[in-house]
């Protein structure tokens, strides 16, 4: 029998009004019905249908939007501490990548990896997201350059998406980078394209991502994807302006793309445009901390121009293993200057919307009910702790 239950007594942060921060209303009540958010406002105006369903009192508590992770890499084989090590003595990210380290090594223990061993690895990963209140996660493929292997990371995400209470949205990333051996051009013509369309039948693919940079991609090739994309009917978003500018947001903006992530060496031009375009600036700080970055996104021309910010973990085995969407919100905070509204914002309602979700992310009547309960009195307290888990539990589906 479908679940029917009030929540009350709690504080909820509905970040339903862009323009309120968390739109903290003390006292209030929810009421669930089924997997859907039924209603929301204070306890006292609970209407008398509701009166008599099972109530649950969360005086103390903190109700949010359940977390969304909207861009990780956490179907992958082996791991890059040895390139953790060798950047400590100063070889940076890109002459990794350039000596054939980095992505295109965790390419090869993809390929080597059965689809078990890769589920059996990413299992703990999206249970280490879910105990921090995660309901939806974003997880790209990348790591396969080629259709066996791409398809192979495209299914494992969707099996995880069955094996545990979580949303899965995949993003299809055969422009990651060019495969040892092979030439950029021919790559996406030969190979990148037709595993898309091979994906794209299977079901397999949310959204449409690549890597644009001098390392990977130009903004040329990138089009050629996206235009792919768009004949199939997908929408697409873009790594964009991590290492260096060479016109990818521009590029993104261009295509209407869902949003441009990363965007360290974005311009206030490309913040404009962005703008214009309603793409979401993913802002990812475990990447820069990790490959020693210096220049921050330009989030106060995000702000001024009216950009959404989203914060993801880009939990990958090289430029990014973090495995705590609340740490990025902290790094993020902390690193990048946003403040703890902003940052949670950037983790519910501009990460569903970095995904193109318009059923969540936020707390209102005909959501879906995920949400996430804290044990904490500030929402700020969120961004604020570092490595601590405030999580009481969390609903998926309107299953506690
Ligand atoms: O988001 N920038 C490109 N892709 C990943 C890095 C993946 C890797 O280093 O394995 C990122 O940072
Ligand atoms: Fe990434």
């Amino acid at each position: 029998m479908a679940q029917r239950y009030v929540i009350s007594g709690a504080k909820v942060a509905t970040l339903a009004d862009d323009a309120n921060g968390y739109d903290l209303r003390e006292g209030a009540a929810i009421v669930v019905l089924g997997d859907k958010i039924a209603w929301v406002g204070p306890e006292s105006d609970l209407p008398s249908e509701y009166a008599g369903l099972e109530s649950h009192d969360h005086a103390g508590r903190l109700i949010t939007p359940s977390l969304i992770d909207c861009h990780t890499h956490i179907v992958h084989g082996g791991n890059r501490a040895q390139e953790f090590a060798l950047r400590l003595t100063g070889a940076s990210y890109e002459e990794i990548a350039r000596a054939g380290g980095g992505i295109v090594s965790t390419v090869a223990a993809t390929r080597g990896a059965s689809a078990d061993e890769l589920l059996a690895s990413a299992l703990p990963r999206v249970d280490a997201l879910i105990a921090q209140g995660v309901g939806t996660v974003e997880i790209k493929s990348g790591y396969g350059l080629d259709t066996e292997t791409e398809l192979k990371m495209l299914r494992v995400a969707r099996t995880l998406g069955q094996a545990r209470p979580i949303r899965v949205m995949t993003s299809f990333l055969g422009a990651h980078a060019v495969p040892a051996g092979a030439e950029a051009d021919a790559y996406i013509d030969d190979v990148c394209l037709p595993t898309l369309e091979a994906a794209h039948a299977e079901g397999l693919v949310d959204a449409v991502d690549g890597f644009c940079e001098g390392i990977a991609f130009d903004a040329a090739q990138i089009a050629r994807v996206f235009d792919r994309a768009r004949a199939l009917g997908l929408p697409v978003k873009l790594h964009a302006e991590q290492l260096s500018h060479i016109g990818g947001t521009a590029l993104a903006a261009e295509y209407g793309a869902l949003s441009a992530d990363h965007v360290e060496y974005a311009t206030e031009a490309d913040a404009a445009a962005l703008a214009k375009a309603g793409t979401v600036a993913v802002l990812l700080p475990g990447a820069f901390y990790t490959v020693h970055e210096t220049q921050a996104p330009p989030v106060q021309a995000f702000r001024d121009h009216g950009v959404a910010m989203a914060v993801g973990t880009d939990w990958n085995p090289g430029s990014s293993p973090l495995g705590s969407l609340l740490l990025a919100m902290n790094m993020a905070c902390t690193l990048f200057r946003m403040t703890p509204a902003e940052a949670l914002a950037g983790t519910t309602r501009n990460a569903a919307r970095a995904l193109g979700l318009t059923d969540s992310g936020v707390i209102a009547a005909g959501m879906r009910a995920d949400l996430a309960i804290w044990d904490v009195s500030d929402p700020a307290e969120l961004s604020y702790g570092i490595g601590i888990n405030p999580l009481h539990h969390r609903i998926f589906e309107g299953t506690i």
